[in-house]
C-alpha cells in the first residue's frame, strides 16, 4: 500500500492532525478491539500533538482507562532528564489527561545495561499483545505508532549505520549510536511494522531531504532508516507541513 501523504499549512495544523488522528483511532480500537495501543513518539516535534490532545481531552472522546501508551524509543537517561522521552509525554500529556498510571508503559532508560532495560520493555510489551491475542504473526499489533524524522533520516532509534536497523526477531533492541555517543533503546522494524497505522509527524525546512531522500530515492534503509518503515498489514501516513513537504517532487 503506498503511503498517504497528509500536508497542512504549517506545525501548529500538523499538530492537531496528528492529535486528530490519535483521538479518532482511540475511538475506533476501544470499539474494534476494546483496548488502544498507542507507541509515542520522541524528539520535540510531538510535545505540540500531545499538549493539543492534552487541552482537547475533555471533548475528544478518547477513552483514556482502556488507552495504553508505549514508547517507540527512548535515550539513556532517566525519567525526570531533560532528554527523556518520557518526561516530554508526561509534561506535554500524561499528567494532564485521566490516564491510569498502569496505562503507562515506560522505557527504563536510565539502566545502565541498554541490553537488559530493552528485554525488559520487551517483556512488558508481550505480557500486553500476548494476553490480549494483540499479534500480527509474531509481532505486537499496536494501534498506531506515531514517528519522528530525524534530518539525517533516522526513525524512533533507528539510526543510519547501526545494528538495529536491521534486527528482525526482538520487539526491542539497544544499539550504540556512535554519533551521539549513546547507547538508545528503541521498537524495531519488525515490531513496528505489524501496526494497524504507522505516521510520521514531520515539520520544518529542515527535515525536507530527509523526507524526499526516504521517499522518492531508492530503498537503502542502512544509509535512510526510515525507508524500513513499511507496515505489513496495516497504513502508513506522512503528516507533513508545507515545508517539510517541499522537496518532494510528487506531492
Ligand atoms: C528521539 C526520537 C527521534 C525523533 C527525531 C526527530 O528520541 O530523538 O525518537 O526519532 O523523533 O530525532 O526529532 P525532532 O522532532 O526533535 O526533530
Amino acid at each position: 500500500m503506498r503511503p498517504e501523504l497528509r500536508i497542512s499549512e504549517d506545525a501548529e495544523a500538523v499538530a492537531h492532525a496528528g492529535a486528530d488522528l490519535f483521538a479518532t483511532i482511540a475511538r475506533d480500537a476501544i470499539v474494534d478491539h476494546g483496548f488502544c495501543a498507542i507507541a509515542l513518539a520522541g524528539g520535540s516535534t510531538p510535545r505540540r500533538l500531545y499538549q493539543i490532545l492534552a487541552e482537547g481531552s475533555a471533548e475528544s472522546g478518547v477513552p483514556w482507562n482502556a488507552t495504553h501508551l508505549f514508547f517507540g524509543d527512548e535515550r539513556p537517561v532517566g525519567p525526570t532528564h531533560e532528554d527523556s522521552n518520557y518526561r516530554m509525554a508526561r509534561e506535554a500529556l500524561l499528567d494532564r489527561v485521566p490516564l491510569p498510571e498502569s496505562n503507562v508503559h515506560r522505557i527504563e532508560g536510565e539502566q545502565s545495561d541498554s541490553e537488559s532495560a530493552a528485554a525488559l520493555y520487551e517483556l512488558d510489551l508481550r505480557a500486553f499483545f500476548v494476553s490480549r491475542m494483540a499479534l500480527l504473526g509474531a509481532f505486537p499489533r499496536f494501534d498506531l505508532v506515531l514517528l519522528g524524522l530525524g534530518p539525517d533520516a533516522h526513525t524512533a532509534s533507528l539510526f543510519p549505520g547501526t545494528t538495529a536497523v536491521w534486527e528482525q526477531h526482538h520487539w526491542v533492541t539497544s544499539c550504540r549510536v556512535e554519533k551521539l555517543a549513546q547507547d538508545r533503546i528503541t521498537l524495531t522494524p519488525p515490531a513496528l511494522n505489524a501496526a494497524r497505522t504507522l505516521a510520521f509527524v514531520v515539520s520544518g525546512a529542515e527535515k525536507a531531504q530527509a523526507v524526499a531522500s526516504v521517499m522518492e530515492e531508492s530503498p537503502d534503509p542502512g544509509r535512510l532508516p526510515a525507508q524500513i518503515i513499511r507496515p505489513k498489514e496495516g497504513r502508513l501516513l506522512w503528516l507533513l507541513d508545507r515545508a517539510a513537504a517541499s522537496g518532494l517532487e510528487h506531492r
